[in-house]
């Protein structure tokens, strides 16, 4: 990774504070920021400049696209093409954690490098205030992944997003912490809608809406060759991962779900998916910094937002 010596500020999330961050995207600055889901790494999603500040400040590989955010469905519809399916979703889940890929409208004016080469586009409104209100006051589409050092784990604090890039990005608003805690859920159309992530809204939910099953669910890698992020490895701590353990063996730390004994960290000793969405990040990045060499992981049911916590423990655990 590049080195860096930006005296990265943080900003509040007072008016003048995001007319500030609003002025440094508008410079070609590289500005994170809260979502409901994760922090974000805006910039200038029609700037070529700015967006190739994002690949190279998370050291990301240049074949992986960015998410486009956008406050609403009409300032989407400016950057892509929706058909009837997506219409559905966005009106039904936005703003909210659910991404769609759609084909790109000619003159969007969108830096080609958001695409990373495809005619596809992933879009998403986000529903935290503070995205929002950063999202108008800057008054333009914002490229934005995930606020990490590429492959490591997503942050969902401002002190996450200092710890991985502070140095590298010119501001962070800091927001407190994230509330779902895991990144959207994105859908493609291949025609046909397809589950390209789970996340934050669960398949269960999209497959309601849509009134039928949603392809791709519990298949993300075989189906979607083609969606680059989904490197095998990612969201990765230092340590070691066992998944769906009993306990913990000798010199492991245990990352706990349900009323397990001896936990380093439960994601919610009542079992509560929703609360160990939210505690997910925050617990691997604390066990990490904590500097534990191996973690054993408590067995997550694989249901609702449970399939989006096992797909990014079984992404932590996998090799790098
Ligand atoms: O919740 C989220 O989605 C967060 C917040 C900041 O919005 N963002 C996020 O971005 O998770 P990132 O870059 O970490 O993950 C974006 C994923 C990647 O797996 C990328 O490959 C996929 O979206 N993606 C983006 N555009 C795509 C496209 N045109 N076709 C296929 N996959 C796409
Ligand atoms: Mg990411």
């Amino acid at each position: 990774m590049p080195e860096t010596n930006l005296q990265t500020r943080v900003l509040s999330p007072s008016p003048d504070d995001l007319a500030r961050a609003a002025g440094l995207l508008r410079g070609g600055g590289l500005v994170a920021f809260p979502t409901e889901t994760v922090y974000g790494l805006g910039a200038d999603a029609r700037s070529d400049a700015a967006v190739a500040g994002i690949y190279r400040a998370k050291g990301r590989p240049a074949f992986n696209p960015l998410i486009v955010h956008v406050p609403d469905l009409d300032a989407a519809r400016a950057c892509a093409r929706f058909g009837d399916d997506a219409l559905r979703l966005a009106a039904a889940f936005w703003p909210g954690p659910l991404t769609l890929v759609l084909p790109v409208r000619e003159g969007s004016g969108l830096s080609p490098l958001v695409r990373a080469g495809h005619g596809t586009v992933g879009i998403r409104a986000p529903g935290h205030p503070v995205a929002q209100s950063l999202l108008r006051a800057f008054g333009g589409p914002v490229a934005a992944p995930s606020a990490n050092p590429s492959g490591r784990i997503s942050p969902t604090t401002a002190d996450h997003v200092l710890a991985g890039l502070g140095g590298r990005v010119e501001a962070v608003v800091d927001g407190g912490p994230c509330a779902v805690g895991l990144e959207s859920t994105i859908v493609g159309f291949v025609p046909g809608p397809v589950l390209l992530r789970p996340g934050g809204v669960p398949t269960e939910a999209i497959a309601a809406c849509l009134g039928a099953p949603l392809r791709g669910e519990g298949a993300v890698n075989d189906l979607t060759p083609d969606a680059p992020g989904q490197l095998t490895s990612h969201y990765a701590p230092v340590a070691r991962m066992r998944l769906n353990a009993a306990g913990k063996a000798p010199g492991e730390a245990l990352l706990g779900f349900g009323p397990v004994k001896g936990a380093d960290f439960n994601l919610s000793a009542s079992g509560d998916l929703t609360e160990a969405a939210a505690n997910l990040f925050v617990g691997l990045h604390r066990l990490d910094r904590r500097g534990a060499k191996a973690i054993a992981v408590s067995p997550i049911p694989e249901a609702g937002l449970g399939r989006a916590i096992n797909d990014r423990l079984r992404r932590a655990a996998a090799p790098p």
